[in-house]
């Protein structure tokens, strides 16, 4: 299966932490995973413009990285969302670059998702979630596993291998 990851934090820390033991168990089992820093990229929002659903014919009449994650976030079976929570919700940068998906003439192939959430604090995940349970099921897409932590069993061994053995057994 190809799987593609979107890392919304703009370091490598503990999303990435999660992030990097899905990749090991992913690859382990034999996937193909590529993961797109979307956090570290320059991707402006949505201008709501409607050119890509006129003229651009499936086309973003804005040229930024977001051109750089199209490729990868249409052609892939699998698609998993991680972010650090900010301000109870994914960070500006992941949330753009879903958004920016609208110009796409529909949604990715991909049948499966995931979701990859860290936090400083408990009980902050339900924005997040939602937004990602909303998507799903707009589109279809399988929710095969949401993963959430806070500081500081965002970055335990413990949490490593529940990610890594999820991983390794899609
Ligand atoms: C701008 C900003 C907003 C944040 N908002 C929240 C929040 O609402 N709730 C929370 O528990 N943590 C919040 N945090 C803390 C991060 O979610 C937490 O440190 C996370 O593990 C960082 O992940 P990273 O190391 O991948 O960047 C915030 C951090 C930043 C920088």
């Amino acid at each position: 299966m190809k799987i593609t990851v979107l890392n919304g934090s703009p370091r490598k820390q503990n999303t990435s932490f999660m992030v990097d033991a899905f990749v090991a168990g992913a690859e382990e089992a034999g996937h193909t995973v590529e993961v797109i820093q979307v956090g570290k990229m320059k991707i402006g929002g949505c201008l709501g413009c409607e050119y890509c659903h006129g003229k651009g014919e499936g086309q973003c009449i804005q040229k930024d990285d977001m051109e750089k994650v199209y490729p990868a976030f249409a052609d892939c079976d699998m698609i998993v969302f991680a972010s650090p929570i900010y301000y109870f919700g994914m960070t500006a940068q992941i949330a753009a670059a879903i958004q920016r998906v609208y110009a796409l003439m529909k949604w990715p192939k991909a049948t499966k998702a995931a979701l990859l959430l860290s936090s400083m604090s408990p009980n902050v995940y339900d924005g997040a979630i939602a937004t990602y349970k909303g998507i799903l099921g707009f589109t279809g897409i399988e929710d095969v596993g949401v993963f959430t932590a806070k500081d500081p069993e965002n970055s335990t061994d413990e949490l490593k291998q529940t990610i890594y053995d999820f991983a390794k057994g899609l």
